[in-house]
């Protein structure tokens, strides 16, 4: 195989998008049966399984189950073939974002990943993608129009303003726009507020990646996603955002003070709770794809669908460095599908 370094993701692209719609494709089989362990380790069993036939060494920088010991895709695995000569990446996953809601059968999950190589050959790739100490982050995240703009939202800023700013770079009315929070006790103050000054919102159960890119997404009817969520999440959402052109500001978000103390106790000073993480700083470099399959329904991606025999897949692929966005829907015959699995080594059908 004649690998092109100069170009990398063309190597991967494709391959990428096979690993979440494997993915998706493996929880699917467990959608709305109850049981979220299952489905998350059938994910990630048919993303790994795919990630060894792709010619990369691969450090998943960014994996799950920090927050509820899930089975999953760890941080610090190495992922790929792993073979000499074969490129050197870094990579952000989540085989389900969503997995409660995929358990129950009910919108809003999708499995995502986004791997990213150096500039140079010789260059770190786990030096891509940050580790974020701090299990949630507070963010703000909008689309083009409104990052584009010369005022663009701070986190530091009043709600108000925030919302004013982006409903002028709109053009819409405060009352119009549709703000999007995960429906949690910790935003009531959060939503009484957006509330109050008139906007819409859409509560969702779970599944911020998916919330925070849409904004950056043409007619995906959300103009802005706030609140605290995942860092994980955060990580993997500002790839998509960064090669849509949009915004997402996020900030560490102890949950307790046992939390910041023993984050302050593995190094973190006062500045480190302070940053604002842009796009660019979360997901910093050019050579970098994203790849999302939708598991079901969400303001990003349409789910699977069942049709006489097949499968239906609907799949986001976009570079960094050109922005191009394909959006791929594949028909899988199930008659003859099948998905290498990590756990077997082998093909299995759906
Ligand atoms: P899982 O798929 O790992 O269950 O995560 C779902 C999710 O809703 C994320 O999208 C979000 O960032 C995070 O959980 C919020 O965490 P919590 O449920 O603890 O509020």
């Amino acid at each position: 195989m004649i690998v092109n370094r100069h170009d990398p993701e063309r190597v991967f692209d494709l391959d990428l998008v096979r690993c979440t719609e494997n993915a998706a494709l493996a929880a699917w089989k467990h959608f709305g049966k109850g049981d979220k362990n299952l489905a998350d380790f059938a994910a990630a069993d048919a993303m790994r399984g795919m990630f060894q036939l792709i010619d990369c060494k691969a450090v998943v920088r960014i994996g799950e189950g920090r927050k509820d010991k899930a089975p999953g895709i760890f941080t610090g695995e190495r992922i790929g073939s792993w073979r000499d000569g074969s490129i050197p990446a870094a990579v952000a996953v989540d085989p389900i974002d969503g997995t409660t809601l995929t358990a129950r059968g009910l919108n809003g999950a999708i499995s995502v990943l986004a791997l990213s190589t150096c500039e140079s050959p010789d260059g770190d790739p786990t030096d891509l993608f940050p580790a974020i100490p701090s299990h949630y982050m507070e963010k703000i995240a909008v689309g083009p129009m409104v990052a584009d703009s010369d005022v663009c939202v701070k986190l530091d800023a009043p709600l108000e303003a925030n919302l004013s700013i982006i409903a002028g770079q709109l053009r819409k009315r405060l009352r119009d726009l549709v703000v999007v929070v995960l429906d949690r006790p910790r935003h009531e103050s959060i939503i009484e507020n957006i509330r109050g000054i008139g906007c819409r919102i859409r509560l969702i159960p779970d599944g911020d990646v998916a919330a925070a890119i849409a904004p950056s997404l043409p007619n995906s009817g959300i103009d802005a996603y706030v609140g605290i969520g995942g860092s994980p999440e955060a990580v993997l959402s500002a790839a998509a955002i960064k090669c849509l052109g949009g915004q997402q500001l996020c900030r560490m978000w102890p949950k307790d003070a046992a939390e910041r103390r023993q984050l302050t106790e593995s190094g973190c000073s006062d500045d480190d709770f302070r940053r604002a993480w842009s796009v660019e700083m979360m997901a910093p470099g050019n050579h970098l794809i994203f790849s999302a399959t939708g598991i079901s329904d969400s303001p990003m991606l349409r789910g699977i669908q069942y049709v006489g025999g097949h499968c239906v897949t609907h799949s986001v692929l976009m570079r960094a460095r050109n922005r191009t966005v394909r959006l791929i829907e594949a028909f899988h015959d199930l008659s003859r599908k099948t998905m290498r699995l990590h756990s077997t080594g082998r093909e299995a059908s759906l």
